[in-house]
């Protein structure tokens, strides 16, 4: 099976993705973490996104393509479960090569699952996250503070807490407004061919968790 997790910046795309992991052994495929990585790593890719992803903005069609493509020809990733794609696509261009990709590989894509949610508060949700470095688990200044202020409640690292540098507010603003202008308008190109479900992603994150497995289970 083979999903697609669309909403804006903070919609919990990457939460619910982690969850379907756990409980379906699917395989998630993040063009954000990609591009981190790659920026971490100083790749050619890395450092033509690095400026982009800072500004929120999207990065060139083509460069993504190229990392969703490389992904789905890993024979690690063949587990059989299937994928989540996470962050992609975020463009009309992005589906198209998405839908060409798959076909060649005899692949189809099941369900877009949509998170409808609600911009200000996702403002909130982004701005004050962080995670541990060493093991990722996420807190929240507000609604989710480690219960000793400077170790991982998880695996206890001294420090390592970190926050990605396009959580500002005024980048938040800017990804939202990306989201609205180029991604939102790629739903009709789904929902012409009957894909797209639509999820209160403003419930628990149990909840949210419950309807998509709802929808997936009803498949
Ligand atoms: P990307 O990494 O994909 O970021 P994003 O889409 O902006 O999404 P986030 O990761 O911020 O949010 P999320 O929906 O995963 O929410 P999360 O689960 O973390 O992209 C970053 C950048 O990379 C882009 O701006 C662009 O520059 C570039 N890029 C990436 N893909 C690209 C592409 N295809 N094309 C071009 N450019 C691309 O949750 C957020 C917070 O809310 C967490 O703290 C979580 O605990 C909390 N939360 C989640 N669900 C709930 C809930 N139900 N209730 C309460 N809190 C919740």
């Amino acid at each position: 099976m083979n999903i697609i997790l669309l909403g804006p910046p903070g919609a919990g795309k990457g939460t619910q993705a982690a969850r379907l992991i756990a409980d379906r052994g699917l395989v998630q495929l993040s063009t954000g973490d990609m591009l981190r990585e790659a920026i971490k790593a100083a790749s050619p890719v890395g450092l033509r996104a690095k400026a982009i992803m800072e500004a929120g903005e999207l990065v060139p069609d083509e460069v993504v393509n190229e990392l969703i493509a490389g992904r789905l020809d890993l024979p690690e990733r063949y587990s059989g479960a299937g994928f989540i794609f996470d962050g992609y696509p975020r463009t009309e261009a992005q589906a198209v090569s998405l839908d060409a990709l798959l076909s060649e590989r005899d692949m189809k894509l099941d369900h877009v699952i949509e998170l409808i949610v609600d911009e200000d508060a996702l403002v909130d949700r982004i701005t004050g996250r962080f995670s541990c470095s060493k093991c990722g688990e996420g807190y929240h200044d507000r609604h989710k503070l480690p219960k000793v202020p400077s170790l991982c409640d998880v695996c206890g690292a001294e420090e390592a807490f970190k926050r990605r540098p396009d959580d500002t507010e005024q980048t938040v603003r800017t990804r939202m407004a990306e989201y609205r202008a180029k991604t939102a308008p790629i739903l009709p190109y789904y929902e012409a061919r009957g894909l797209v479900r639509r999820v209160e992603g403003m419930a628990p994150i149990a909840e949210v968790e419950r309807a998509i497995e709802a929808i997936l289970d009803a498949a």
